[in-house]
């Protein structure tokens, strides 16, 4: 059974994980942390676990003895923490973007902040599930769990890609978030009478997630992604629009996505674009594509808080302990 602490408990991601933990059979105790929420009760803060009685601790007081320490702190948050946390060779899952980069000069200029533990850029590895071999799990210290855009991405765009990277003339993915993936912390444009009955791009050509996606694309081949707001709460939805300059066929396609995903308990491929409510309050990621001439489009979702944040933080946990990779989760 595995003791876990879960630092930054009382944001969005952190409650999202509390909840699957109460509910993992190999999980028998769990030790919250926080910052401003130090000190209070959680159950008073999610009235909705009001049996669940805990204190949420203060970070500067992490007891290091634990088996597993999930991280859902804002970025640049993560990384003094986890080099302390490294040097007892625990299992360490970072839902912030502050690992997932290979590279420190990337890092520094995306982050605007100097990585001070830039060797685990290298030797971490980069927790999508779907992606990473069981004998990588296994040897990793910290698991930096990729971003809930670049989750949707390359689940959609990494069989293509593998397979007819010299077919791809180029890809731009358009992609909607709920107001969810922004965090607890409201800002006025993310209010509920700004957002609703709204929609609107943002950090167009400046997404902190593209170089990320494109650093486990490796793509030969222009790549860009343009984020939404819309008005929900959770969830993303993405459509990828392929420019080839070869046609592929449908069989071809289709046969390299079903062996990808055949085993693989998360991913459906679906026979028509999915919904963002096929998939809420689940792990699931849905994907659908469909193929005319030298054009491939790729519809997919996801719940940004589960599969595209705490949920795969828990699968990859499973998978790094060998338990079934559908623990908690289903
Ligand atoms: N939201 C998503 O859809 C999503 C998806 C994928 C990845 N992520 C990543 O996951 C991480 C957590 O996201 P979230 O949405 O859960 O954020 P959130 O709701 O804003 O929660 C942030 C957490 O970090 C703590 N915190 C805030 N400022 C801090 C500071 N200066 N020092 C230490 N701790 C601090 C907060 O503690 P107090 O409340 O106690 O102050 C809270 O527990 C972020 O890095 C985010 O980018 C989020």
């Amino acid at each position: 059974m595995l003791a876990i602490g879960i630092i930054g408990a009382s944001g969005y991601t952190g409650f999202e994980l509390v909840k699957i933990a109460l509910k993992h059979k190999h999980i028998s105790k769990i030790k919250l942390y926080g910052h401003s929420s130090s000190g209070q009760s959680y159950s008073k803060l999610y009235p909705e676990l009001s049996g669940f009685n805990c204190i949420i601790e203060a970070i500067e007081y992490i007891d290091f003895t634990l088996d597993v320490y999930f991280l859902a702190l804002p970025h640049t948050k993560s990384i003094e923490i986890v080099e302390k946390l490294v040097k007892s060779y625990k299992c360490i899952i970072d839902l912030s973007a502050d690992f997932r980069l290979n590279s420190k000069d990337l890092y520094d200029l995306v982050y605007h902040q100097n990585h001070t533990a830039s060797e685990l850029l290298t030797t971490k590895v980069y927790g999508l599930s779907e992606f990473v071999s069981s004998d990588k799990f296994k040897c990793a210290s910290v698991i930096a769990n990729p971003g809930c855009f670049p989750t949707v991405t390359l689940l959609s765009l990494l069989p293509l890609v593998k397979n007819f990277s010299n077919k791809i003339n180029s890809i731009s993915t358009v992609a909607y978030s709920g107001v969810s993936g922004a965090g607890k912390t409201s800002t006025a444009d993310l209010s509920y009478s700004e957002m609703f009955g709204n929609t609107k791009a943002y950090s167009v050509l400046t997404h902190r997630h593209q170089p990320e996606i494109e650093q486990e694309l490796q793509n030969n081949f222009p790549y860009s992604i343009t984020m939404h707001l819309l008005p929900v709460k959770r969830g993303i939805y993405a459509t990828h629009t392929i420019f080839l300059n070869e046609a592929i066929e449908y069989e071809k396609l289709n046969e390299v996505y079903q062996s990808t995903y055949k085993e693989k308990a998360f991913v459906r491929m679906r026979e028509m674009p999915p919904e963002l409510n096929w998939v809420i309050q689940t792990n699931y990621c849905d994907i659908n594509f469909q193929v005319k001439g030298k054009n491939i489009v790729i519809t997919s979702c996801i719940d940004n808080l589960i599969k595209g944040a705490s949920g795969q933080a828990i699968q990859n946990m499973n998978l790094n302990f060998g338990f079934n990779e559908t623990e908690g989760l289903i």
